[in-house]
């Protein structure tokens, strides 16, 4: 079949063509999160060090604070940073700096900020480090997020689904097929051997068709 090779080949190349830039998340307790110094200080909902007032703003309740140095691997081409902190602090990425932080002078040290957003890198594997500028100056790491485009198999499903819907239709249609042939053959069998007299009044086709044989 020509025609299903060639729709074959269009799903095919849908698949492979579509990618969707999807969100990750990464908590501050994120196993690929480094923290260089061990950190002063981690806020969870139940270990009572941090008011819960400040841990339901977090993401997942938790908060991660540090003097040392945060190394963040990803790969992804766009990248948020959710922190707050005391004094300024550096990103550097791939090992350039690129920005420093300064928290605007209207904020609390407690207030959870989006303090770096890149969304113009090369969708490739990437190292971001984050830096508290100064000695005694110090980050709290609330969570980042990435994006990175990940091949998706939308188009192709919806084509797939397509075909397995006209192929269970197709089944269903000849399931359906042999039952109506079988109940006929089956109703022939059942009828051989009647006699059709006249004692069928009440069906006048019958009746139709006997004065027709004479
Ligand atoms: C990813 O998250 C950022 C920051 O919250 C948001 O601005 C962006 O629209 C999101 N992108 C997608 C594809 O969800
Ligand atoms: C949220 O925290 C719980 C433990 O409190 C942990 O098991 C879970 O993995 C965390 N979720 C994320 C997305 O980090
Ligand atoms: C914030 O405060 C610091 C020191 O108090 C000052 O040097 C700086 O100019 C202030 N920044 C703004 C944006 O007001
Ligand atoms: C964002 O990333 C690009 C590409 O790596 C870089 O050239 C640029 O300086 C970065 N901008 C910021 C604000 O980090």
């Amino acid at each position: 079949m020509r025609s299903s090779g060639c729709l074959g080949a269009l799903a095919l190349s849908c698949v492979a063509v579509q990618a969707m830039l999807t969100n990750f998340t990464l908590d501050d307790t994120a196993p690929s999160i480094v923290y260089t110094e061990a950190p002063i200080l981690r806020c969870s909902p139940d270990d009572g060090e941090c008011s819960p007032d400040f841990t339901s703003q977090l993401f997942n309740g938790t908060s991660t604070m540090t003097d040392g140095t945060i190394v963040i691997p990803f790969t992804g081409s766009a990248m948020f940073v959710y922190l707050s902190t005391l004094g300024d602090c550096i990103f550097n990425l791939d090992g350039t700096d690129v920005f420093e932080f300064s928290r605007p002078n209207s904020t609390h040290s407690d207030d959870i900020l989006l303090a770096w957003a890149n969304t113009s890198m090369a969708d490739a594997p990437h190292i971001l480090r984050i830096s508290p500028k100064l000695e005694d100056w110090f980050i709290q790491l609330d969570y980042v997020i990435y994006s990175h485009n990940v091949p998706t198999f939308r188009r192709g499903a919806i084509i797939g689904g397509t075909v397995v819907g006209a192929l269970a239709a197709a089944v269903l249609l000849s399931i359906g097929a042999f039952w109506l042939k079988r109940r006929v053959r089956q109703k022939r069998v059942a009828t051989r051997g009647i006699p059709l007299g006249d004692n069928w009044v009440d069906k006048p086709s019958l009746r139709v068709s006997r004065d027709e044989e004479k």
